[in-house]
């Protein structure tokens, strides 16, 4: 299984979807490919928003060595399923038009935790602690439920 989460910045919301998914992945011995990349390039290059970074940590999640970049188009034929985090973010993915005969693979990662009405990921970016805290938890329920649900099916 390979999951691009992505985000506007890949700063603040995808590189901690991609950390926590890893760690459950690592940890139950899951041997799944997993990146984060942004819908812009404003960030490329830089390590996550330090606010994500000591936020994931208190958690118990590193995504300290995390490097934004963008999304590029050979990411739609290399991943299974590409997660974005809120309804902007899929109207935002409208301009990237390689990605339309792939669209089938790209939907909010909060489908996972209810699939009618997909919870969004709110952006902390001009938030505060608890907004970042918010995000962390709903990634990582996301997470837990994609790894249970796709071990459910087996
Ligand atoms: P992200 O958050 O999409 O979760 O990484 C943001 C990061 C940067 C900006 C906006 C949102 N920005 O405006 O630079």
């Amino acid at each position: 299984m390979k999951i691009l989460f992505v985000c506007l910045g890949n700063i603040c919301r995808s590189p901690v979807a991609e950390g926590i998914l890893r760690q459950i992945c690592e940890q139950n011995q899951i041997n799944w490919h997993i990146d984060s990349a942004g819908l812009s390039d404003w960030h490329k290059g830089e390590n996550p928003d330090p606010r994500s970074i000591q936020n994931a940590l208190k958690n118990g999640t590193d995504i300290s060595s995390i490097v934004s970049r963008p999304l590029l188009e050979h990411d739609l034929d290399k991943f299974d399923e590409i997660l974005l985090m809120d309804k902007k973010n899929m109207k935002q993915i409208e301009r990237f038009r390689f990605f339309l005969p792939n669209i089938h693979k790209i939907r909010l990662a909060g489908t996972y935790l209810h699939p009618n009405n997909p919870t969004e990921i709110p952006d902390p970016y001009y938030g505060v602690e608890k907004d970042f805290q918010e995000v962390y938890d709903l990634l990582f329920s996301i997470a837990n439920t994609m790894v249970s649900s796709a071990f459910s099916r087996e």
